[in-house]
């Protein structure tokens, strides 16, 4: 050995790992570094923290009602009151991030309930802030929850129109950061949406609120049990005109970046497990923080699974974040949020 080190520059020796060339097995081992929990624990290279998990909530109108989603077990749509009982338990299990969901009574075609200032989203911001004023309120911007059709965004002649969506989800930004929202996170899909709600939120005095754009969201069907928690499924046609095709990898780069060029100060690969490579690819193109929303239809199945027992819960979404998280997600919105909060904190 010391020979061979002093015959051959230290460079043909030992390569990027450390190994040195001629030391394959039985002399270099890898199970070594597996030996004991402690030891695995020192050499973990991923690891999951609370505070980079957000937790959604679907929020309605009225008072005391808690209605738990079927396809979504631990899921429930609340009203406010019931939402702030249920942030209190987040917080304490060291949760710092929501993202909301309105499901209004009324819908229309215009989506008033997404850009008013009485909508169900603003009023939860306000109230929400008022007692937990360090807790990140996330909002979703988009118009499907708001709109009679389901769609996100106008509807003429049985089209999704873009230019018109923009507008009103410019609006509904601001008004979701008046509430007091601290991230403003646009999920419809329209072209020009990003640059459309810096400029409104810019004008409007919110320079300092950033954006956390859904920019590669695929047309998946993983987001059922959400259409079921949101009420927001397309009453015609389908979201295929807006949202992705799942087997665009380049356009999805493309989706990213122009969301750049428009001003997103954070980008979102949704679904996440599904799109992992993608997530991958995303952290290795730019330097901003990377969301992967870990959707609805990824908690239910294993959700489904684990009830008939069929699969080990906790270990399953233990292995499931940390995999998102190893791909290169900065962030993850994710419906097993309280959860693993708590497993941390075993
Ligand atoms: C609405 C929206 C959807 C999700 C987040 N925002 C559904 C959709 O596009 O139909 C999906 C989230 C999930 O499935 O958990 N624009
Ligand atoms: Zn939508």
């Amino acid at each position: 050995m010391e020979k061979l080190t002093r015959e051959r520059p230290l460079s043909q020796t030992i390569d990027k790992d450390g190994a040195h060339s001629g030391d394959a097995f039985p002399r270099m081992r890898l199970r070594r570094l597996r030996s004991s929990s402690t030891l695995r624990a020192m050499v973990r290279e991923t690891h999951v923290r609370a505070e980079q998990m957000i937790y959604p909530l679907f929020l309605v109108e009225g008072e005391g009602i808690k209605k738990p989603i079927s396809s979504m077990p631990g899921i429930h749509q609340q009203s406010i009151d019931e939402a702030l009982r249920e942030i209190e338990e987040c917080v304490n299990e060291g949760l710092q991030s929501i993202i909301l969901f309105g499901v209004p009574r009324d819908k229309d075609t215009e989506a008033t309930g997404a850009w008013s200032d009485k909508g169900i989203v603003q009023e939860a911001t306000r109230r929400i802030k008022k007692h937990f004023p360090e807790l990140m309120v996330v909002a979703d911007t988009c118009l499907c929850e708001y709109m009679s059709h389901g769609h996100c965004g106008i509807v003429a002649d049985g089209q999704i129109l873009n230019d018109p969506s923009v507008q009103i989800l410019a609006r509904a930004a601001v008004s979701q950061a008046r509430a007091g929202a601290d991230i403003i996170a646009p999920s419809d899909m329209m072209d020009g949406r990003v640059a459309a709600i810096r400029s409104a939120l810019d004008e409007n005095g919110f320079e300092h609120v950033p954006i956390m754009a859904y920019s590669a969201k695929f047309s998946s069907a993983m987001y059922g049990p959400f259409r079921e928690a949101a009420e927001s499924a397309p009453q015609f046609g389908d979201r295929t005109t807006y949202q992705m095709d799942p087997a665009n990898r380049r356009e999805a780069l493309r989706e990213i970046e122009l969301d750049l060029k428009e001003g997103a100060d954070m980008v979102m690969v949704k679904p996440a497990l599904l799109y992992l490579d993608l997530i991958r690819e995303a952290r290795e193109m730019t330097r901003v923080p990377i969301a992967a929303y870990n959707v609805s239809g990824e908690y239910a199945m294993v959700k489904a699974a684990a009830e008939k027992g069929w699969l080990d819960e906790k270990r399953v979404v233990q292995e499931t974040l940390t995999s998102i998280v190893r791909a290169g997600a900065d962030l993850i919105i994710t419906y097993h949020a309280r959860d693993m909060a708590r497993w941390l904190q075993e």
